[in-house]
């Protein structure tokens, strides 16, 4: 899906010109097209009026930053410390045996992507992972697995 430029302007208009909005607004292009390209930074950038460095930056920090389209569904798991203290390995080999991929890969059926990603601000309620933009919390392999299942089954 192509993204244009008139629509990052019509997300900088619900976000908001600053520089908060960033993180919301790539977000939001991944969750649409399900990964972000350096054109769409460098869009970003320009919309917000800061360097596409600070857009970069953010990108690659969220791990936001592949220009390979992934799967339907992108699955990061936060490994971060609270989440790596409150059983994120355990719920992370869940995952990878379930769907039968590693960190990094992508279902033959292209529905899943597994990836890391830095603190997704649930630490309070770690440990948790993101599929697309829907946080999951509090997890546990038992929870994953449900979490999982209704994704495999319904979507
Ligand atoms: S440490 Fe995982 S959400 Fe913050």
């Amino acid at each position: 899906m192509m993204i244009t430029a008139d629509s990052i302007q019509d997300m900088v208009e619900r976000h908001g010109r600053t520089r908060d909005a960033l993180l919301p607004i790539l977000q939001e292009i991944v969750s649409e097209k399900n990964y972000l390209s350096d054109e769409d930074m460098v869009e970003v950038a320009r919309a917000l009026d800061i360097s596409a460095a600070a857009v970069f930056g953010t990108a690659t920090f969220y791990s936001f930053l592949d220009s390979r389209p992934k799967g339907k569904y992108v699955i990061r798991v936060c490994k971060t410390i609270s989440c790596s203290m409150k059983g994120k390995n355990s719920v992370l080999s869940t995952i990878e045996e379930t769907l039968k991929i590693k960190i990094g890969e992508t279902t033959a059926d292209r529905k899943f992507s597994l990836l890391e990603t830095n603190c997704i601000g649930w630490c309070h309620k770690a440990p948790a992972i993101l599929i697309n933009d829907e946080p999951y919390t509090d997890l546990t392999p038992k929870k994953v697995t449900e979490v999982l299942r209704e994704y495999i089954k319904n979507r």
